[in-house]
């Protein structure tokens, strides 16, 4: 019996987000300037030190798999060292790894190895100089492609020896296009508007969206709008209008509690239903545009009065009350 159960379990081992990534240069979505630059290296089978800057879930490290693969082929793997910079506490490490893997050759007869170094800004500056110098003494052997989110806390001198890409957020079209076609792939029947809330959601980042989608579709056998957001931690636009509409309708009490049922029912933090507001603003048509502008900077404070460690609730209750007596 217990035989049988377990072979009709679908294995849910594998990430979809792994399972999706693209395999080669041109299979990357959007980044048009990326991948066109990107696809002459792969062409040319050679490429400089590369810099790759951008928010999480847009390509920066798949485009550093997939241009080794282009480069080297099937067998990229033995010729490239991957490091988590944030991983590597002393920097003592990375140069020990450096060494030890740019002391063999390069397999298959390629001119160079690759060391793929992610999150390079968790570094100090101290310990980018000492990088910078790593990266001169075995530029003969190998190419360094360093990740970051931003490209302004990498050190001046690592930045003019690389040569930089920025990646985008991905727009709605794109993340919405690729979430219809795994999801094709994965034979899971979704709602033409649960893509698009996987899209809102995700915000330009596509590993977001896909881990939302997988997640999704091992709850239940068709993917709804309202089990997006509820699985995702994140309230459907219309709720956080009716927040704002109660605190100008309805006064502080009713408002207050609708924000409570809303942080309980999707599992928000104080900073998570901030955010959350703050994107769904500006489509509020019942307020008006000072009291927008108004909101706008309240907002701004209580997101940091949160981050530095106020009470969630009476910062809550705060923007409530303040937010009441600007949109009466
Ligand atoms: N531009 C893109 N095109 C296609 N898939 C993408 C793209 N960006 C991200 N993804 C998907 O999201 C996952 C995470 O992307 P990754 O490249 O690791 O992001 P990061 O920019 O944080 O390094 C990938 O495995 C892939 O499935
Ligand atoms: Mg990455």
């Amino acid at each position: 019996m217990f035989k049988d159960a377990r072979l009709l379990v679908k294995p849910m081992s594998e990430l979809w987000v792994e399972k999706h990534r693209p395999q080669t240069v041109t299979q990357i979505r959007g980044q048009l300037g990326v991948v066109d630059r990107l696809r002459t290296y792969s062409e040319k089978r050679t490429f400089p030190h590369l810099l790759f800057a951008g928010p999480p879930g847009t390509g920066k490290t798949t485009a550093a798999m997939a241009l080794t693969k282009d480069v080297f082929g099937a067998d990229y793997r033995s010729n490239l060292l991957e490091m988590n910079a944030s991983d590597e506490r002393k920097l003592e490490s990375i140069r020990s790894k450096v060494k030890q893997f740019a002391r063999t050759a390069a397999f298959g007869g390629a001119k160079f190895k690759v060391i793929f170094l992610d999150e390079a800004d968790a570094l100090t500056s101290d310990a980018q100089g000492a990088l910078r110098r790593i990266m001169e003494q075995y530029a003969e052997t190998c190419r360094f492609i360093l990740s970051c989110n931003y490209s302004s806390k990498i050190i001046e001198p690592i930045q003019s020896r690389c040569a930089v890409f920025r990646f985008r957020p991905l727009t709605f079209a794109q993340v919405r296009e690729q979430i219809a076609n795994v999801a094709s792939q994965e034979e899971v029947e979704i709602d033409e508007d649960a893509i698009d809330a996987l899209a809102n959601i995700a915000n330009g980042d596509l590993r977001k969206a896909l881990t939302a989608l997988q997640v999704s579709a091992a709850l239940e056998k068709k993917i709804s709008r309202d089990l997006v957001y509820e699985t995702s931690a994140t309230a459907p636009p219309e709720a956080l209008h009716q927040y704002l509409l109660a605190c100008k309708q309805d006064g502080f009490h009713p408002a207050r509690r609708r924000l409570q049922e809303l942080l309980d029912k999707f599992g928000l933090a104080g900073t998570d239903f901030i955010n959350q507001l703050h994107k769904e603003l500006y489509s509020a048509d019942f307020l008006s545009e000072s009291a927008k502008l108004s909101l706008t900077e309240l907002m701004a404070e209580v997101d940091y009065r949160l981050v530095e460690g106020g009470g969630e609730q009476i910062q809550l209750d705060a923007l409530t009350a303040k937010i009441v007596s600007f949109v009466e």
